[in-house]
């Protein structure tokens, strides 16, 4: 469902990093937070995890053209993927004291095939931007363990960024 103060920012974040490419997507500058506030902020990752599966799932089913065969294949590994990182910050959360949420983020679908790849690349390159915050949010905190839980999600969130810029032609 959407969360409209939630969203304003997301839109604004997305339509920013749309040229960049997966290495360059910005990192926001980290802000400085508390453990508490870590993990909310880890909460809505989660959140934004559980959209991007259920999206990939939708996506990979409706996609139509011959020229995007190989990446609807890709589309249900990604869904995967997004499944593990969202068992992965799940955890985390769990090991720092808090209570893994169970919200769903924003999800975009389109009857353009074109479109719904560019709906995925936005995610992508928004997860790439937060997650590189997180790590450096992590550090902050001495939170090693989960720095590295975090850095291994965002590689795969880079190959995904790149999978979905190939086969845009970007
Ligand atoms: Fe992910
Ligand atoms: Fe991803």
């Amino acid at each position: 469902m959407p969360r409209p103060a939630a969203k304003k920012t997301t839109r604004k974040t997305t339509r920013s990093a749309k040229r960049a490419t997966a290495s360059e997507a910005v990192a926001r500058t980290p802000r400085k937070l508390t453990k508490p506030q870590l993990i909310a902020e880890l909460n809505k990752d989660l959140a934004k995890e559980f959209a991007a599966l259920i999206q990939y799932v939708q996506h990979a089913s409706a996609l139509t053209g011959p020229q995007y065969g190989a990446i609807q294949a890709e589309l249900v590994v990604h869904s995967n993927e997004e499944h593990m990182h969202a068992i992965s910050l799940s955890d985390q959360i769990d090991f720092l004291g808090g209570v893994p949420a169970v919200d769903v983020g924003d999800i975009h679908i389109s009857p353009d095939s074109k479109i719904m790849l560019e709906q995925d690349l936005d995610g992508e390159l928004d997860a790439i931007s937060r997650y590189k915050e997180r790590v450096a949010q992590a550090e902050m905190l001495q939170e090693y363990g989960l720095r590295r839980a975090l850095e291994d999600i965002l590689i795969v969130e880079e190959e995904h960024a790149r999978d979905l810029q190939d086969a845009l032609e970007l």
